[in-house]
């Protein structure tokens, strides 16, 4: 019989004033160790930042290539040898058969160990399991969005406290520079 433990919902309220900003909270939320089996939820209306996020914290896991939207394939994976991990981007916006969940894998996928990150969650709603971490993005300017972070299960908490701690480490402050790939 599986035991059940309620985590206490734990939310946060951040303003990113420009797409600096969202960079350098991706890139500290790349440091928390608890990403290395979680799933994260980006909710938001179309253009709110879901993507442009997700790119930011690829790069600063260290993906080298181009980050695609996985609008239209649902799923992008990525493996990042270095760091053992694997990290799944899925955009549900398109998804609409829920036989694709089976079909695709996306059931396996979600048993693995790895970073799910997910745009749309809501359009698979009754498929997804319950994620670790929400984050709610809403475009106040062009430039600037309204944040909630909402952590749902100890994972959730651990990535939470993780963007919490550092806010203003001395290594984040640089403009656009991306963590230099080791040798
Ligand atoms: N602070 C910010 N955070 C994220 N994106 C921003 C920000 N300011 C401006 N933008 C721009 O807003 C757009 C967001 O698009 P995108 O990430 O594709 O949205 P979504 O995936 O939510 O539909 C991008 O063109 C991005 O450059
Ligand atoms: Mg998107």
């Amino acid at each position: 019989m599986a035991i059940e433990v309620i985590h206490p919902i734990i939310v946060k309220s951040l303003l990113w004033p420009d797409e600096g900003a969202t960079q350098r909270f991706a890139q500290t939320l790349a440091t928390a160790p608890a990403l290395r089996n979680a799933f994260i939820e980006l909710r938001g209306d179309l253009g709110a930042g879901k993507t442009t996020l997700v790119r930011h914290l690829l790069r600063a896991l260290g993906v080298a290539g181009r980050v695609k939207s996985p609008t239209y394939a649902v799923v992008e994976p990525y493996e990042l040898p270095e760091r053992q991990l694997n990290v799944w981007h899925f955009d549900f916006y398109r998804f609409s058969d829920p036989r694709e969940w089976e079909d695709a894998g996306f059931r396996d996928i979600f048993a693995s160990s790895g970073l799910k990150l997910a745009e749309w969650p809501e359009k698979a709603n009754g498929f997804l399991p319950r994620a670790d971490l929400i984050i709610d993005l809403e475009a106040v300017t062009e430039t600037s969005r309204q944040v909630t972070l909402k952590a749902q299960t100890a994972v959730g908490q651990a990535l939470l406290q993780a963007v919490s701690e550092s806010p203003s480490a001395p290594a984040l402050q640089g403009e656009q520079d991306l963590p230099k790939a080791p040798p």
